[in-house]
């Protein structure tokens, strides 16, 4: 049995049953406007990334969804179902201490991945998902770098300030400066350097919203 569970801009999401667990099954399409080869290659890529970094960023102490399975032929991936709510749906009806403490979390768990050379690549409110025990996790890993450069990290925060900033008009600030205390405590020295980074970004004005798809 199979129940669509999300259909995105590049996947299909269906939650099934992995031998008695329930699980959700990633599928990513081909793009008919894309070069068939281009097309074959990015999916795999995705996938792969995606698959690498799930197990890569539990390590660091991230929650993610554990993967079960990988099937790069057909550019899918299985992976446990978080029963949860993503946090974009939480944020309205969250108080203020309830946002602040989501958010600095965010930021512990944003650190850590970076302090675990790794970036996530799409931070937004619908890619974490508040799971049982208030468990932070994340997920949509298809564009996750390895990377120790403290320039990428700003334009993992920056990502996520863009984010909050579209999603959540009303209380963004709030939450953008949560992310900042917790990504603080957990980065640690260096944090100021890469909040410079996001400020450089956004000054800049030109910045990659989107790789090549
Ligand atoms: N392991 C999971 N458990 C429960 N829900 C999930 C899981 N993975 C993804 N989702 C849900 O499906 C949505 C789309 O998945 P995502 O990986 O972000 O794909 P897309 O690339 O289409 O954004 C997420 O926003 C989330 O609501
Ligand atoms: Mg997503």
């Amino acid at each position: 049995m199979s129940q669509l569970l999300a259909k995105g801009a590049e996947a299909s999401l269906y939650l099934e049953n992995f031998y008695g667990y329930p699980s959700v099954r990633k599928y990513r399409r081909p793009k008919p406007y894309r070069l068939p080869q281009l097309d074959a290659k990015l999916r795999t890529d995705r996938t792969i990334r995606e698959a690498r970094s799930l197990a890569a960023a539990r390590q660091s102490g991230v929650a993610t969804p554990i993967l079960y399975q990988v099937d790069l032929e057909n550019a899918t991936i299985v992976m446990e179902y978080i029963a949860g709510q993503r946090v974009k749906e939480q944020v309205p009806s969250l108080k203020k201490t309830q946002r602040r403490r989501l958010f600095n979390g965010i930021g512990k768990a944003v650190a850590r991945l970076h302090l675990n050379e790794m970036t996530h690549g799409d931070l937004t409110t619908s890619n974490l998902l508040l799971g049982p025990s208030h468990l932070i996790y994340f997920v949509d890993f298809g564009l996750a770098m390895v990377t120790n450069n403290i320039e990428d990290f700003g334009t993992d925060l920056h990502l996520l300030r863009r984010a909050l900033l579209s999603t959540h008009h009303t209380h963004w600030e709030d939450c953008y400066n949560a992310v900042q205390e917790g990504y603080s405590a957990t980065f640690g020295d260096r944090s100021d350097e890469v909040f410079r980074k996001v400020e450089a970004i956004e000054s800049r004005g030109r910045y990659i919203t989107e790789r090549i798809r």
